[in-house]
């Protein structure tokens, strides 16, 4: 009985907890206190019980009654006040609601999650490196010294270094990706397999396929043994896994300082089908990275010996792999803040 009794007050405090209305509040009150309510019948069964145990039962029945009542009385005036409130604000309670409007990760966002993820399937960590440089570790370890001419191209950014220790020139904006090979390899041991991506800044001028501030995922591989051939793999790998088995590659030599060779790599364009548009600038063909294989030079300035160990790195046009994966014509609607793009992912 007294377990009954027990029961029937937690059941009736779960129901008036979780009730909003006065008119649940009075069907409850009537379910358990009414003429023939739980607690009403319950205390009606008293007399059945032998004499000697009437008064505890009893004692413990009116207890209930009691808690029961008062929680209804307490929750009335809650409910009371706050209907009262809502009506003196104007808000009408028996609207319906309006739906919050839940939002989604950016295609630049979901395009990077993709490529990591494509790339950690085949053994390679994510590392993470700063936007703001020195010239060490972005040109000059990169066998860029101060005079070379192809430090014109890269149209670089600089930092206002007066009230500092640095050295005016000495501090800049990252120009690529490539700022963490230096930072890596130094921290590391071969095998290396490491990707960083990231934003990249240029003094560009701006078109459909060029944007000042833009993403590149950079990467490299160093180990005994590595040839063309496997950074040609990796490659071709990842950019079918992105885009579709289908999707064509091609490599075309190409000169950069820090790797020997070097190559390019382009795909057909995605939004003219390589036929010809502004965005690929009518040949069909879109650079999609630079690539090659790690310079002596730089393996030897992190302490690697060129002779027993070889590398390939790469950097990739990550803005310009989502703009050719969604076969958005402009590099630019990716930073605009639009909706009604951004609501189409
Ligand atoms: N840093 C080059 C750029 O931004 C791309 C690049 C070329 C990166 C060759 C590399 C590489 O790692 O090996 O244009």
């Amino acid at each position: 009985m007294e377990e009954e009794l027990i029961g029937i007050k937690n059941a009736a405090l779960s129901m008036i907890l979780d009730t909003q209305s006065q008119k649940e509040l009075e069907e409850i009150k009537l379910q358990f206190l009414g003429r023939s309510g739980k607690l009403t019948t319950a205390i009606k069964d008293l007399a059945k019980l032998p004499k000697e145990k009437r008064p505890e039962i009893g004692r413990i029945a009116n207890e209930v009654k009691e808690t029961i009542e008062q929680a209804i009385a307490e929750k009335l005036n809650t409910t009371k006040s706050s209907t009262l409130k809502a009506k003196q604000e104007g808000i009408d309670t028996t609207a319906p609601g309006i739906e919050p409007k839940i939002g989604h990760l950016h295609p630049m966002t979901l395009a990077l999650y993709e490529v990591v993820d494509i790339f950690k399937r085949i053994g390679f960590e994510a590392a993470d490196g700063p936007d703001i440089e020195t010239d060490y570790y972005n040109f000059e370890v990169l066998n860029l010294h101060k005079d070379h001419p192809s430090r014109d191209t890269q149209m670089t950014l600089y930092l206002d270094t007066r009230g500092s220790k640095a050295n005016p020139g000495e501090i800049i904006l990252r120009t690529h990706g490539s700022n963490m090979q230096g930072r890596i390899m130094e921290k590391t041991k071969p095998p290396v397999r490491a990707i960083y991506p990231g934003k990249a800044f240029r003094y560009e001028q701006i078109d459909a396929s060029h944007g000042f501030e833009f993403w590149q995922l950079e990467g490299l591989a160093v180990g005994e043994n590595l040839t063309m051939t496997d950074l040609f793999g990796t490659m071709e790998y990842v950019v079918k896994e992105f885009f579709g088995q289908d999707s064509k590659v091609k490599f075309v030599c190409h000169n950069f300082p820090f790797v020997e060779p070097g190559a390019e790599a382009y795909m057909t364009c995605t939004v003219c089908k390589g036929k010809g548009c502004s965005f690929c600038k009518h040949g069909g063909w879109v650079e999609i990275l630079g690539c090659g294989m790690i310079h002596p030079n730089v393996l030897k300035r992190v302490g690697f010996d060129p002779e027993k160990v070889s590398g390939f790195a790469w950097g990739m046009g990550l803005s310009r792999m989502v703009t050719l994966r969604y076969q958005m014509d402009d590099l630019r609607i990716l930073t605009n803040p639009d909706l009604r793009i951004l609501k189409q992912f």
